[in-house]
């Protein structure tokens, strides 16, 4: 994108989640300095890209697997990102024209990209809220209006919890919202994982990406796989369980993504009792 065309308030002199993510998912919403900070990041971990698209295939599967085989009609979608080729209610919207979804993001570009794409949305928004006040997130009218909460409710949190800081309480941040959640909702998260013990070569690199994270965008937590299992609670876990992304229940459709495992995220989907 060229700079003359930066929509209000967004500032493209510092890297940022959102636009580094569109870089290594293949998009065009991205800066100059949010290259050279993914650059940075690719040096070391060389399969970055990789990794950013199993995570939109990610995305495709457990929707569609929450739409289709469990009956959800209602996606919150918590740090949502810029929107790609295919986003959440599309792959929602293929199994039922009615699911309805909103979108959250605190990032001033997914907003305006959002609701340029969705202005002719009618189950479908996008709101401006930050994950680290989720009973905000929660009280929001438009989240009142689109999700009834006393009927299931598919709950996003993809690439999101690892950018909230230790300090910042991630645990505590997941317990409000599956607290927020009627019995049969689903949570679905993917996390930046240190395989410290089962992929030690794998943990050391990982510090290395999560220092020039933090450098670069001040945010970015490798976290160990029971930290990650503790964000969902006493939910029940769908099978295969926290996994690397290309394990969860490959279909097929998304080969180009899956050719790899990629030992620096994991992801998993589960069920409120
Ligand atoms: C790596 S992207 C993930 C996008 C999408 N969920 C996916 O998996 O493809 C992370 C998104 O979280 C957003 N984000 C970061 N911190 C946030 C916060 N505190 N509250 C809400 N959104 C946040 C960023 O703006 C960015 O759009």
């Amino acid at each position: 994108m060229g700079d003359e065309r930066v929509p209000r308030g967004i500032d493209v002199t510092r890297p940022n989640v959102a636009r580094v993510y569109d870089f290594m998912v293949g998009g065009k919403d991205h800066f100059a300095i949010d290259r050279m900070a993914a650059e940075r990041a690719l040096e070391i971990m060389p399969d970055a890209r990789e990794a950013g698209r199993a995570c939109r295939a990610f995305l495709r599967r457990v929707v569609r697997y929450m739409a289709a085989d469990a009956g959800i009609r209602q996606f919150l979608d918590i740090g949502s990102g810029l929107p790609t080729d295919t986003n959440v209610h599309q792959v929602a919207h293929d199994v039922d024209p009615d699911a309805r979804v909103v979108y959250v993001d605190n990032d001033p570009m997914v907003l305006v990209h959002g609701r340029a794409l969705l202005a002719t949305e009618q189950t479908t928004t996008v709101i401006e809220g930050d994950v680290r006040t989720p009973e905000k997130i929660l009280d929001r009218q438009a989240v009142r209006e689109r999700i009834d909460f006393t009927e299931p409710v598919g709950l996003l949190l993809l690439s999101i919890l690892h950018h909230v800081h230790d300090s910042e309480d991630p645990a505590g941040i997941a317990a409000t919202l599956r607290d927020a959640l009627p019995s049969g909702s689903y949570l679905a998260i993917i996390h930046f994982w240190d395989p410290a013990g089962e992929h030690p070569e794998i943990s050391a690199k990982v510090r290395d990406v999560e220092r020039v994270f933090n450098e670069t965008m001040g945010t970015g937590r490798w976290r160990l796989r029971e930290e990650i299992e503790g964000y969902f609670g006493d939910f029940e876990m769908i099978e295969p369980g926290l996994v690397p992304l290309a394990d969860w229940r490959p279909d097929g459709r998304d080969d180009a993504d899956q050719k790899d495992t990629h030992y620096t995220m994991i992801g998993g989907l589960a069920r409120k009792r």
